[in-house]
């Protein structure tokens, strides 16, 4: 049985991360139990409140352990947070032989060696019905402490990608938020390997004049000086454009700020990229906003400059009226789905890590 659960997982870890920092180990508590554990200096501190992306990105790896148990015939019996004083480990998953083995190919599972983050430009397309029924489908497992919306309507669309594109004018204005920024970028495809954390430049998908420009933007005080010329403010019109131009924008909520709403939303956000790579729809997760508005309403404000306070409460209050959150409703995980041709790059994984003691 071991055997299986470790190929099994060496599938399920081609999950999304923020920034790809496979944030992930694994230990045998016995022939056929499985605990995850959370590696938590892998956090990007200011983009990732809570350790929420960190949680969401193990939401969807333990989606892909049950969607892959199912394709190999076995049953994963899931407890999210079974240690209730380490909320480092995420899960213990038991996996049983299945009795009824269905014959039918899931959809989702298929799609895992697929999805990926497209951050090409969509084509001005609408959805598809049946991609558009998958999708909802696929959220519908979703509990009443998670919701799912998308809009499809150019108007909301374009208050919610605005609002999402000024994390970059943030990044690109703040020391702290910048440098986090390039130090996550992998600059040569070579080293796009998966050992390493960030993202493969080719990967952003870049105008080529701006490619160029990139590993001179690395230097704060060069950024600095062509922010002087309006450049922050360009490059986040620019993401508010790309974002603005794409068919339909989803978004995960959750109702509390804790690990094991962060965990669900985190399935259910994986099961919507299934979804969507199912049907041939590109995807990209847009949340750094979310992220740090959320940091900032609850007043903390490290790393972040005054002058920014307002904008960002306001950006956020735009979001949620875009998507007419109710009340109790908090952002967590935003995307925007379309049509385009593939993605230049995909970041590659490491070998999963099994500890050898499960402690
Ligand atoms: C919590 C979380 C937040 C993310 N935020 C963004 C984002 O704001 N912008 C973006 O382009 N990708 C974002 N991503 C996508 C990751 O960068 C991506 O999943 C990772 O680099 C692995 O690449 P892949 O999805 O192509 O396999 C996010 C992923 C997660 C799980």
């Amino acid at each position: 049985m071991q055997e299986k659960i470790r190929a099994i997982v060496e599938k399920a870890v081609w999950a999304p991360s923020g920034d790809n920092s496979q944030p992930w180990e694994f230990s045998f508590v016995d022939e056929s139990t499985l605990q995850v554990h959370l590696i938590p200096h892998k956090d990007n501190k200011i983009l990732n409140y809570k350790l929420s992306g960190t949680y969401v990105a193990h939401g969807a790896l333990i989606e892909n352990i049950v969607l892959l148990a199912g394709k190999e015939g076995l049953t994963a019996s899931v407890m999210l947070l079974p240690v209730s004083d380490d909320p480092l480990i995420t899960a213990q998953i038991t996996f049983k032989e299945s009795a009824s083995s269905s014959n039918l190919p899931d959809p989702l599972a298929e799609a895992i060696p697929a999805r990926h983050t497209n951050r090409k430009q969509y084509e001005p397309k609408q959805l598809s019905e049946e991609a558009r029924a998958s999708i909802t489908k696929a959220a519908a497992a979703a509990s009443d402490e998670i919701t799912f919306h998308v809009l499809e309507d150019k108007k909301r669309i374009k208050k919610a990608a605005y609002a999402e594109s000024l994390i970059q004018k943030i990044a690109l204005e703040t020391p702290t938020l910048h440098s986090i920024f390039f130090s996550n970028i992998l600059w040569k495809e070579k080293d796009n390997t998966g050992e390493k954390q960030g993202l493969s430049l080719k990967s952003m998908e870049l105008p080529p004049p701006v490619e160029k420009l990139f590993p001179l933007l690395s230097h704060w005080p060069v950024t600095k000086a062509f922010n002087k010329i309006g450049f922050s403010a360009m490059a986040s019109k620019t993401n508010g454009d790309l974002f603005a131009s794409s068919p339909a924008i989803g978004l995960v909520c959750v109702r509390k700020e804790e690990p094991v709403q962060y965990l669900e939303a985190g399935r259910v956000f994986e099961r919507v990229w299934l979804a969507a790579t199912a049907q041939g729809v590109s995807f990209q997760p847009i949340s750094g906003l979310l992220f740090v508005a959320r940091r900032l309403a609850a007043g903390e404000t490290d790393a972040l400059d005054s002058k920014h306070f307002d904008e960002i409460s306001l950006a956020a209050n735009d979001i949620a009226q875009a998507f007419s959150l109710t009340n109790g409703e908090i952002p967590l995980m935003m995307c925007r789905m379309g049509y385009s041709a593939a993605a230049t790059s995909r970041s590659k994984r490491a070998a999963p890590v099994f500890r050898t003691s499960h402690a």
